[in-house]
């Protein structure tokens, strides 16, 4: 049975070429390091949920020190990716690239002492058992740090959120704030917390707008063709106003497994 695939190469070039070589997600190493804010990796086990093409992983490695990062996603092309960078970063003994299927994680319990991810729980729709598994995997005392994009409610999108939603096409499972926290707090974990990043990523959104749109548009069609460029500019036109509302409001999650 052939596999549907929703990052292939054309997407992963275009996602690429807007948010920087190896990152499937917006704001780059700077983001990154927000979402890692305190967190210390030197010498740690880490687990990237949906590391995508993987320049995360050698960012906790090679600036971060962490001893080893398990990388997995559930498609292949972003997995070649991944390892391939990894290799290419000379860090092919500290990064480990599994693709999985989706569900429990083939890991055995206090397995690592972070588990990272971002911006790939969206796509995980059942957040409770996600929840649970991190918490399983993570030892006594270990820190999930992650970046998502929720919704601020979980009852019907209005209009507005739901065209978007339907644009997008990447099986989104978006969930609330509330959720995401009842779901952290039934698996067993303290210090939970969570920032909204709707304020930052509507003002990049509505820069990446404009440079797909604007002056630059032709180079981008040249490059990625103009249908789906046209396509990407009618997904941000109707993301940028569910942004600024706050029904499209990316988050910080985090949580401790109690010592
Ligand atoms: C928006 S990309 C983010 C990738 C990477 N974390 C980054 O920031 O560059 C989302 C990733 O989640 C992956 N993904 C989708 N469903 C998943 C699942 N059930 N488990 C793990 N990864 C998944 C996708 O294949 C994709 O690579």
């Amino acid at each position: 049975m052939s596999e549907d695939i929703l990052y292939d190469q054309s997407h992963i070039g275009f996602l690429e070429e807007l948010w920087g070589e190896g990152f499937l997600s917006p704001g780059g190493p700077e983001e990154v390091e927000r979402v890692l804010d305190g967190v210390d990796l030197a010498g740690a086990q880490v687990l990237d949920i949906g590391c995508g093409s993987g320049a995360i992983a050698v960012l906790m490695v090679r600036d971060h020190g962490a001893a080893h990062v398990t990388g997995i996603d559930v498609e292949e092309p972003v997995c070649a990716a991944a390892r391939a960078r990894a290799d290419a970063a000379g860090l092919a003994g500290k990064i480990t690239i599994d693709k999985v299927t989706p569900g429990p994680f083939p890991y055995a319990d206090h397995s690592f002492d972070v588990v990272f991810s971002k911006d790939s729980i969206i796509h995980i729709p059942d957040k409770e058992a996600l929840a649970a598994e991190v918490f399983r995997v993570l030892k006594p005392g270990g820190i999930f740090a992650a970046s998502d994009w929720l919704r601020a409610h979980d009852g019907a999108p209005s209009p507005e959120m739901a065209h978007y939603i339907a644009l997008e096409a990447l099986d989104f499972a978006m969930a609330s704030p509330a959720r995401y926290r009842a779901a952290l707090t039934a698996a067993g974990f303290v210090d939970v917390a969570l920032l909204d990043r709707s304020p930052w990523y509507s003002q990049v959104a509505a820069a990446e707008l404009e440079e797909l749109s604007g002056p630059r548009r032709a180079t981008w069609e040249a490059r990625h063709g103009a249908e789906f460029i046209a396509h990407q500019i009618e997904t941000w036109t109707a993301m940028v106003p569910v942004l600024r509302s706050g029904e499209h409001c990316p988050h910080h999650i985090r949580g401790r497994k109690p010592s």
